[in-house]
């Protein structure tokens, strides 16, 4: 098996793993990383959405092959205490039912918020409109990114 060397939330981290494992097993069965959620698992729900080089990607769609020389930040790595500014306003506004989706919504929209700081409405619904949340909490999840962006 080779060993792959990933840059995760700022750490080397080596993974023996095969060359097509995806990047969301890599990470949770691995590595011990698992705020990232498995949904779906083929590209359709946004659960497993990770940074790299500062955009949010489908973790599970990803080969571990192609993520080396690659900055990975995943929810464990978005903030040192859970106090990034969408995870503050996500309290705020009491976004979680379940709470599955939530790292997933949450690295879409702090990706999106750092390319787009001042968003209308619509670029947030059409920015989150790949992440899932099957409590229906489209609401609140709009508000809290919405106060993020304040
Ligand atoms: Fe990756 Fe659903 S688990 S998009």
């Amino acid at each position: 098996m080779p060993t792959y060397t990933l840059k995760i939330n700022g750490e080397d981290r080596s993974v023996d793993v095969s060359s097509d494992t995806p990047l969301l097993w890599a990470l949770r069965d691995h590595i011990g990383l698992v705020g990232t959620k498995y949904g779906c698992g083929i590209g359709q729900c946004g659960a497993c959405n990770v940074h790299v080089d500062g955009n949010a990607i489908q973790s599970c769609l990803v080969p571990v092959a192609q993520m080396e020389g690659k900055e990975i930040t995943t929810i464990e790595g978005l903030s040192e205490d859970g106090t990034h500014p969408v995870q503050e306003a996500w309290k705020e506004v009491d976004v979680p039912q379940c709470g599955y989706c939530q790292a997933g919504q949450i690295m879409t929209a702090s990706s999106f918020l750092d390319k787009n700081p001042n968003p209308t409405e619509d670029e947030i619904k059409s920015a989150m409109h790949g992440n899932i949340c099957r409590c229906a909490a489209y609401n609140r999840i709009q508000k809290a990114v919405a106060l993020a962006a304040e």
